[in-house]
């Protein structure tokens, strides 16, 4: 058994771990992880690893974790009764080569996982989607499920949440760190609706390849926020930077309509920043909460099928321009987990780990 750990209050300092396979008990199974997206995503997992209980998925040795990722793995032995060895899933992994789970509610669809130490964490983290029954999956656009598939789940929701609450009719929406993915694919979805104006703010690096990709109305650096014009707009603020949020604040001042703080991709000026913040108070945005408040509203089925039909269209057009850099071994998971760190990632870029 193989695990990447990250020093948890160091999160640049980072170590390859080998150990004995687990035993696997009455009512669990063994899965061996096969391949992971890693994204900006990733990062936030470990920069509000002890904030949002994100090292509680897959412990590890004391003041060290193990990244959340989202990737497929497959069943290698099993003693839970309707799991069975060969079955491909997808969820929510270890950086690891293997994770014992201890799975609920078997099914053609897949399973649960019901290890008593994830019990408190967000259920939307528990499912392992078999790929034989999964609306998302096509054996074609794995790399890219594997990248985007919560990402998209989140920038659904953003819209949703935008259109249900009125903003989109509210002046323009601004999002920051316009070129990750769940901000453009937030914005692919927003564009389609009627009359919605869209500001991308984004890393003067970035401004030419974001605005290329003809999904803002309009490309802005930060730098620039200044030559915003003045009224009521929206801000989903998916860069998390102090001094971007401030920039932005202050800008639009008592007429910025919502404050919505996704993400946390500029991790390193990340923070409450210094002095009052004009404008209203940003709202937390927490997939897992809307996604508890819209299967109520809809049902689980209705939700998953609203998403899936709006996935299919954002996967021909992402896969239309998305560059896959694939990876294998841990030394690949090591180098690619700093470069993906350190914003050393250009846009069009994005990475899969096969282990
Ligand atoms: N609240 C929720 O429920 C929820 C759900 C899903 C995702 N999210 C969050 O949304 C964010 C986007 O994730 P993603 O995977 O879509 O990102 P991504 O595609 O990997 O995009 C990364 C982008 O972030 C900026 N960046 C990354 N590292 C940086 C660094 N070290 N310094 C400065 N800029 C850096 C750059 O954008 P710019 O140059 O454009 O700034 C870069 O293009 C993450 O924080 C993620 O956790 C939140």
């Amino acid at each position: 058994m193989s695990d990447f750990l990250v020093k948890r209050d160091d999160l640049r300092e980072c170590r390859v771990v080998e150990s004995e396979p687990p035993e696997v008990g009455e009512g669990q199974a063994l899965l061996g992880v096969a391949s992971f997206g890693l994204t900006a995503n990733n990062i936030t997992y470990a920069v509000m690893g002890e904030a949002m209980s994100y090292w509680e998925f897959f412990p590890a040795e004391d003041g060290w974790g193990r990244v959340p990722m989202w990737g497929f793995a497959e069943v290698e032995r099993s003693e839970a009764a309707g799991v069975t060895p060969g079955t491909r899933v997808y969820g929510y992994l270890p950086p690891s080569s293997h994770l014992l789970v201890q799975p609920v509610d078997p099914g053609e669809g897949g399973f649960v996982d019901g290890a008593p130490h994830r019990a408190a964490l967000p259920s939307a983290y528990h499912r392992y989607a078999a790929t034989g029954a999964d609306p998302f999956y096509r054996p074609d656009t794995e790399d890219i499920q594997m990248l985007l598939r919560p990402l998209f789940f989140t920038s659904f929701l953003i819209d949703d949440q935008l259109a249900d609450e009125g903003l989109v009719d509210r002046g323009p929406i601004v999002i920051s760190s316009a070129s990750s993915k769940t901000a453009l694919a937030a914005a692919f979805l927003l564009a389609r609706r009627e009359s919605v104006e869209l500001i991308g703010l984004t890393s003067a690096r970035s401004a030419k390849f974001v605005a290329g990709l003809g999904v803002y109305d309009r490309c802005v650096a930060y730098e620039e926020i200044g030559s915003l014009d003045r009224g009521p707009a929206t801000f989903v603020d998916i860069a998390g930077d102090a001094a971007v949020r401030m920039a932005v604040h202050s800008h639009f001042s008592e007429d910025l309509v919502h404050s919505m703080a996704v993400g946390v991709t500029h991790w390193e000026q990340f923070g409450p920043g210094e002095g009052e913040l004009p404008g209203p108070t940003p709202t937390f945005f927490f997939a897992p909460d809307r996604v508890t408040k819209r299967s109520s509203d809809w049902g689980p089925a209705e939700l998953e099928r609203r998403v899936a039909d709006a996935w299919h269209p954002f996967c021909s057009w992402i896969g239309s321009w998305l560059e896959v850099r694939h990876g294998s071994g841990f030394e690949a998971l090591r180098h690619t987990y700093l470069e993906v760190l350190h914003g050393r990632v250009p846009p069009r870029e994005a990475h899969v780990i096969g282990l």
